[in-house]
């Protein structure tokens, strides 16, 4: 989605901008702009297509004078991806520019009124309307005037606005949209993401719903939206930038794969004291889960693929009914929640709008809530009751793969500590899964090891299909739907899950001579339904790659085309081991098409909008 930089202090502003843009490219973008506010007024220049436009169309900033500005990268929404309605948009006295993260949902009257009252719209977007508004209100004071437009916006925004009258300032607003401030020594920044300051800067403040922040070089003052001074605390982000580089591998998703023993040791480990698995740093104690008596989880896209393995998890171990539903379904379905129900809302950014909705919906109607998040301070977070961390650091690549596995890690610990609480599951069995997650760091290095080459050569086999199918049963149906989601997101082949039972009843019409279908069987306990649906899709021509277990007692390779095997993993756990192979064959299979791996067509990595 897109992305929002700010910056003024004694540097150049544009370079600066540039640079914030460019740590910003992965939340996903079609066009991007600048505009510099100097005592020369105010000199904006878009350019749609990739920063590298931009870049070379400033000569990377140099040709833009001027110590205060502010960038974008846009996401389309309202209007083409084009060079007017790229952002910033100035107003028609040509005195504020305005750059917007959101959507204006009452764009269309704002603008009949603007237009009535004499005013030109250059673009489509309904974000050129806030530029004009801010015109409109406009008697002297910029922070009044931002104000009393913001008020009679409806919608979502974050947004970073300067004015020919005040070089030197910034003012940002946060609505249901992201938004930090940050300040360093003479200078101070916003950004949709810390990743756009981090080289300048640790020291940030998250902006909470209708409050607006007042940037000048040596302060940042904040302000409620009737105009009242806000004092905010200011966080240290204490990760290392690092994080956010490719450090050596060709694309982020590749690097985030790699990551996954580590993450989930970060993850795991800390969380198990004495044998036990202790989330007193989530502040779950020891009765969290005693009078549940119902879950819900809420996510979207791979959060939600998780959420669809803790669901079989949270009802086989600890018997309490669970629900995954898509966040942005749970809004419209007029779900059955009280305050005897958990809900669970899983997401990497914490900012998914459909989620953030569903959380309040869940709130609204009595649950109690726990976010199972990755950024720190997001407002999902915030605005839960609860937040377990998944630790992941920087996830960059728009694929999710660190992440889910992060997750997976979590809700299995927090799977254990439920069946505990409830003595659903005997102390043994909790114990001896409690272990293998524990040394699932190791278990995740050794897939790597064994399955990375054997991937890359099944995607030069296979690069060319234009469809794949996968099936599974169970937590296996859980993670083909991720593995498909995967493969598509990247590589543009068509993919689809089916639940392996599920396929005769229509599905398999599909199937035709050398057709790719990739059966996740990890589950041994169910193996011998998966190897009857394997045969019905080599029946038909079908070419079947099985994913299995080293263990599994049936020969494989007599069942399926090909195999490749995961190290011997407790059942309950198998999702984090059968994800790696499969996130290594859509990267592989996207490598192979010549895909724009790290940043996919018309996807976003955060999704801030509903
Ligand atoms: O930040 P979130 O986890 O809330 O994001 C949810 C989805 O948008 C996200 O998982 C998306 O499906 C990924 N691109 C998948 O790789």
């Amino acid at each position: 989605m897109c992305g929002i930089v700010g910056y003024t202090g004694g540097n150049q502003a544009a370079p600066i901008l540039l640079y914030g843009l460019s740590r910003l490219e992965y939340r996903g973008y079609d066009s991007a702009g600048l505009c510099i506010s100097s005592d020369a007024g105010l000199t904006t220049v878009k350019a749609r297509g990739k920063l590298a436009n931009l870049q070379e169309l400033t000569s990377q900033g140099t040709a833009l004078p001027g110590v205060c500005g502010i960038g974008h990268t846009r996401w389309a929404t309202q209007g083409d991806p084009n060079d007017v309605n790229a952002h910033p948009h100035e107003s028609a006295s040509g005195k504020f520019a305005v750059v917007h993260n959101g959507i204006i949902e009452n764009f269309r009257k704002l603008k009949a009124f603007l237009t009535a009252q004499g005013v030109k719209f250059a673009s489509d977007t309904d974000s050129e309307t806030i530029a004009h508004l801010i015109d409109f209100y406009y008697k002297g004071n910029l922070l009044e005037a931002v104000r009393e437009a913001t008020q009679v916006l409806e919608g979502s925004y974050a947004l970073g606005i300067v004015s020919a009258d005040d070089p030197g300032t910034i003012i940002g607003v946060r609505m249901c949209s992201p938004l930090i401030a940050a300040i360093a020594d003479g200078e101070a920044f916003i950004a949709s993401d810390v990743t756009a300051v981090l080289k300048y800067t640790r020291d940030v403040y998250y902006l909470d719903d209708g409050e607006i922040a007042v940037l000048s070089p040596n302060s940042v003052k904040f302000y409620d939206a009737y105009g009242e001074p806000v004092v905010k605390p200011m966080a240290h982000i204490d990760w290392d930038a690092d994080a956010a580089q490719k450090g050596g591998y060709a694309h982020f998703m590749l690097k985030e794969i790699y990551e996954q023993p580590k993450v989930c040791a970060d993850t795991v480990l800390a969380r198990i004291k004495g044998g036990a698995v202790d989330l007193t740093d989530a502040d779950i104690g020891a009765d969290y889960f005693k009078d549940v008596e119902k879950i819900v989880i809420l996510a979207c896209g791979t959060a939600y693929h998780s959420g669809i393995a803790a669901k079989y998890w949270l009802e086989r171990y600890a018997r309490i009914p669970t629900e995954a539903i898509l966040a942005s379904e749970f809004r419209y379905a007029h779900p059955i929640v009280d305050d005897k129900t958990l809900a669970i809302v899983i997401s990497q950014s914490g900012e998914t709008a459909d989620t953030y909705a569903a959380l309040g919906e869940a709130k609204r109607l009595g649950a109690r809530t726990l976010a199972v998040v990755n950024v720190r301070g997001s407002t999902i977070t915030r605005s839960s009751d609860r937040t377990l961390y998944i630790n992941a650091g920087p996830e960059i690549a728009v694929a999710s793969t660190k992440a889910y596995t992060a997750q997976l890690a979590a809700l299995a610990l927090l799977t254990l500590t439920a069946a505990d609480q409830r003595g659903t599951l005997e102390r043994e069995s909790n114990a001896a899964i409690l272990a293998e997650l524990q040394r699932m760091p190791e278990t995740m290095q050794k897939t790597l090891d064994a399955t990375a080459e054997t991937m890359q050569y099944l995607a030069t086999l296979y690069f060319n299909q234009s469809s794949i199918f996968y099936i599974g049963r169970n937590l296996d149906y859980a993670a083909s739907l991720e593995a498909s989601l995967k493969l598509k997101e990247i590589s543009y082949i068509h993919a689809e899950t089916y639940a392996a039972g599920e396929l005769k009843h229509g599905t398999i019409s599909l199937i035709e001579e050398g057709t790719l279908v990739i059966a996740v069987a990890a589950h041994m306990a169910l193996f011998d339904k998966l190897e009857s649906n394997i045969a019905e899709v080599k029946a038909r021509g079908g070419d079947v790659l099985c994913i299995t277990q080293e263990r599994c007692r049936a020969d494989p390779e007599q069942v399926a085309n090909r195999v490749v095997a995961i190290p011997d993993v407790h059942e309950m756990l198998t999702p984090l081991l059968s994800a790696i192979p499969l996130q290594l064959f859509a990267y592989y299979v996207a490598l192979a098409k010549g895909c724009d791996i790290d940043q996919p067509r018309n996807l976003a990595k955060t999704v801030t909008v509903e």
